[in-house]
């Protein structure tokens, strides 16, 4: 520990200490007191005053409001996720803020949870659940919650990105016809794995399972709306484990609602809780999932270790590994 002007770090969620213990070695470090739930905008705003570092999460809006709280001393914001679309990045670049994100660390955790709401949502696994448990399992009978295969089926990759190509992987593993779309051809996803490139609405138009990879940049328009959802098959199951912004809730509801499409499953929506009152919690053909797409203990311990040594290399005047290029 530095004893004279050592520098400061505030964490905006308690992590456990010996994940900390590395930025300790260099910095005081504040944290907010719980991880159950995200801080309050005036505790963050009060809490940021005089740092040189933030190690923020996905729930923060990191904006220039919270960069002039903080002050001239702020030289980085280490977000503990892949997405970053809670950044202003505009406002971060003004002030030569160095931002990192949390990439390759939870891509295969990721694309278990992608894969798994694929399998859940085609063979209705937690609808069969909920039937059991409210005991209204009577017999085994021939067209019981019936679904649909998964094996031998088309899937549509939207952004065959690192998390895209271990879905890839693993659908290569269950026999699946794959199709992508991405700003760029990805040649490694073509010549390895087999999967084949086509525009967006003619992956919608083809695909059994449509799987929304790409990230989301704050204020865009969301790229899923009515139009998209009716191209898809009306056998389509719609997946998205990116982020809730990318998908016009209200034409999915609406396709789900009139069998437009047969289900979708989704781990990300465009406010996060999803509220009580939100449509799709009325629905049975769809598979609903509280952001759990990193949630495994190894990855989680993975991620706050990369966003800790982004930050504690910043402060200490070294190139970060993870940085967010704008
Ligand atoms: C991320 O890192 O962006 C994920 O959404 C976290 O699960």
């Amino acid at each position: 520990m530095q004893t004279t002007n050592p520098k400061k770090v505030f964490v905006t969620r308690a992590l456990p200490d010996e994940w900390l213990a590395p930025l300790r070695q260099v910095a005081l470090v504040d944290v907010f007191t719980t991880a159950e739930r995200p801080i309050d905008r005036s505790t963050l705003l009060q809490s940021v005053a005089g740092v040189d570092g933030i190690v923020s999460m996905l729930t923060d809006r990191m904006d220039d409001e919270v960069f002039e709280a903080a002050g001239t001393n702020l030289r980085v914001v280490a977000n503990m996720a892949v997405g970053y679309d809670n950044i202003d990045l505009a406002a971060a670049a003004a002030r030569e803020i160095v931002v990192t994100n949390t990439p390759d660390v939870l891509t295969e955790a990721t694309a278990d949870l992608a894969f798994g709401l694929i399998l859940t949502t085609a063979r209705r696994i937690t609808e069969a659940e909920r039937y059991l448990r409210s005991r209204q399992w009577k017999t085994w009978s021939p067209m019981l919650l019936t679904g649909v295969d998964v094996y031998g089926k088309t899937l549509g990759i939207v952004g065959l990105g690192r998390i895209g190509m271990a879905v890839a992987r693993r659908a290569a593993g269950f026999g699946m016809h794959i199709l992508y779309h991405n700003r760029q051809r990805n040649e490694d996803g073509e010549s390895a794995l087999g999967c084949h490139y086509r525009d967006l609405d003619d992956l919608l138009r083809e695909a059994d399972f449509v799987v929304v990879l790409v990230p989301a940049s704050q204020g865009a328009k969301p790229m899923f709306s009515f139009r998209e959802f009716s191209l898809m098959k009306r056998t389509a199951v719609f997946i998205n484990v990116a982020r809730g912004s990318l998908v016009n809730e209200e034409a999915l509801v609406a396709a789900l609602k009139t069998r437009r499409i047969y289900a979708a499953g989704l781990d990300v929506y465009g406010v996060e809780p999803v509220q009580p009152d939100h449509p799709l919690l009325e629905l049975d053909n769809v598979v609903l999932l509280p952001h759990i797409g990193s949630a495994s203990m190894d990855t989680r311990r993975r991620m706050a270790e990369l966003a800790i040594l982004n930050c504690r290399s910043v402060i200490e005047g070294l190139p970060p590994k993870t940085p967010v290029r704008f």
